[in-house]
């Protein structure tokens, strides 16, 4: 599993994440192909800024776009979201592309404290924030919030995989990005 920068060439495996099953308990409608474009620029304009304050990663699993996960900066923390395509649930791609995360938000770009949330009917989304080092905050709106401090990310409580294909965080093969590209 590695976490990647995005490029226009990833609209149609951004659809394809953004299905109807993925977005249940979000507040919005399965991607359209239009806005799978505008997505990925978005994404990749994103990557340019300076300062930079949105992440937004591809989870890449050998090649495979399984899922996006964002790391948006404020100047006190970090509001981490992600999504999964729909075939790679129960392998622990999202726990593990969580933790990573956490390694860059608190590694380079040294943020304090990094939160998270998600809706209130999806416990599993709720077990792969724990499992890669939050503590739940409180529930209010339906949802219910979570942060991490550094620290916490260093002992995740992390399984072993239910799928053999899947790789642990920490073994990625293409970087993340790095100073200067902040
Ligand atoms: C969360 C999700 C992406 C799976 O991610 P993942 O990294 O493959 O998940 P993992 O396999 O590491 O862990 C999921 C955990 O949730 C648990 N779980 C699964 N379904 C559950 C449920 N209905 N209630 C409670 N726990 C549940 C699993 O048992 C597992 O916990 P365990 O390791 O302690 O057994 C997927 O289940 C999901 O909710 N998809 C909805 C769409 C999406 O992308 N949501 C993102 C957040 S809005």
């Amino acid at each position: 599993m590695s976490l990647r920068e995005l490029t226009t060439d990833d609209a149609r495996a951004v659809q394809r994440i953004y299905s109807s099953a993925s977005v249940l308990h979000l507040p919005r409608a399965a991607m359209e192909g239009t806005e799978a474009q505008r997505f990925v620029e978005r994404a990749v304009r994103c990557a340019r800024e300076t300062p930079r304050t949105h992440h937004v990663l591809g989870i890449d699993m050998n090649g495979d776009l399984l899922g996006i996960i964002k790391l948006n900066r404020t100047s006190t923390n970090g509001k981490l979201s992600y999504i999964l395509r729909d075939d790679a649930w129960g392998c622990g791609v999202a726990t593990a592309a969580v933790t990573e995360l956490l390694v860059l938000a608190f590694g380079v770009l040294g943020l304090p404290v990094v939160t998270a949330k998600h809706h209130a009917d999806n416990a599993a989304s709720g077990r792969v924030l724990v499992k890669a080092g939050f503590s739940r905050t409180e529930t209010t709106g339906g949802f219910v919030h979570y942060a991490a401090e550094p620290g916490s990310a260093d002992r995740p409580r992390l399984g072993l995989s239910r799928c053999s294909t899947v790789v642990p965080a920490g073994m990625r093969t293409i970087p993340i990005p790095t100073k200067g590209r902040q």
